[in-house]
């Protein structure tokens, strides 16, 4: 072993910027942010202990990054670099789902997400949600860095963690895939990718009313948007589509639009501050396009009922 190297090994564990859960992603994971004008460009973040920053790390390797409400214990948003050119359906799930240990107890030597048992029982799922909150209540675990973004199986297996996931019924989660996450996919790989443009995508959820296990928050908005940066920092092509779980239609719109309604929707919260979504960048001329889903007639409320009677009865 060369000194070099020897030292290395010795100053890892010491090392902060190793940390998965860091103080400001920007610095310690600042590829997965748009860079429109020069400036790197995350969505905004709230004030709050109760907010924490993941540089999402599996082996080693960063494939992503989240804000997380530990209060909620959902995330805000999940925010990546789109490489992928391909078929949405060829992608194999592994079955099982990770957590982040740093968000229940300090280790710093472990910087991968990893799964519950390494966390000790007195201290797991305080500060983030767990397979139990999920289980037999009728939710999906929805994505927020999807799965068919990815272009490789170790960075899908990377978005099976909790702190990406977030409460979504089974059926507005099959529409939001089939009206959102491909119709992104195909966007980004027929028009950026090809025009050697950089697209990055930040998704993100609304909180809502109520929460599964009296524990984790189920959103009433599921929200998306991209940016497409030439060379030079400019940006060519950007959008967004804002779901919400009583309606039957999936509008596409401009970064600014979503940004006012996300300014509203995120203000009922008593953030009292503008929301962006690429640090006031990325702005294009584009006017809102309703797409239909498939009609569903899914009344949120409603139907979280009808799942809780069943969930009693089992
Ligand atoms: C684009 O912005 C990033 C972030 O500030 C910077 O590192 C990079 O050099 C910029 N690219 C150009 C061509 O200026």
């Amino acid at each position: 072993m060369k000194l070099h190297e020897a030292l290395l090994l010795l100053l890892l564990p010491l090392s902060a910027c190793w940390a998965e859960v860091v103080e400001d992603f920007t610095q310690r994971c600042p590829g997965f942010f748009a860079t429109p004008n020069d400036v790197i460009s995350p969505p905004t973040r709230f004030n709050g202990d109760r907010y924490k920053q993941i540089c999402q790390t599996q082996n080693g390797e960063r494939f992503f990054a989240t804000f997380y409400d530990t209060a909620n214990k959902i995330p805000v948003y999940s925010a990546y670099k789109f490489n992928r050119l391909g078929n949405c359906r060829k992608c194999t799930r592994p079955t099982k789902w990770f957590i982040e240990p740093q968000l229940d107890e300090p280790v710093p030597e472990n910087i991968d997400m990893a799964k519950e048992s390494t966390v000790r029982s007195e201290n797991r799922g305080h500060n983030q949600a767990l397979h139990k909150d999920y289980k037999k209540r009728g939710y999906d675990r929805g994505h927020l860095a999807p799965v068919c973004h990815q272009n490789l199986p170790r960075c899908v297996l990377a978005t099976f963690t909790l702190t990406n996931a977030a409460p979504q019924l089974p059926e507005f989660n099959k529409d939001w895939y089939h009206n959102v996450e491909k119709k992104v996919s195909e966007i980004l790989s027929s028009t950026c990718i090809p025009s050697n443009l950089r697209a990055y995508v930040v998704t993100g959820v609304v909180p809502g009313r109520e929460e599964i296990n009296n524990r984790v928050r189920i959103p009433s908005h599921f929200w998306t948007a991209f940016c497409c940066l030439d060379n030079n920092n400019r940006t060519i092509r950007s959008s967004a589509f804002l779901a919400e779980y009583q309606q039957e239609t999936w509008p596409q719109m401009s970064v600014q639009d979503l940004e006012r309604r996300l300014t509203t929707l995120y203000n009922n919260l008593n953030t009292n501050i503008p929301f962006t979504l690429f640090g006031g960048g990325c702005y294009t001329a584009q006017n809102i396009q309703e797409t239909k889903g498939k009609r569903r007639k899914y009344s949120f409320e409603q139907k979280s009922e009808k799942r809780r009677k069943s969930i009693k009865t089992v």
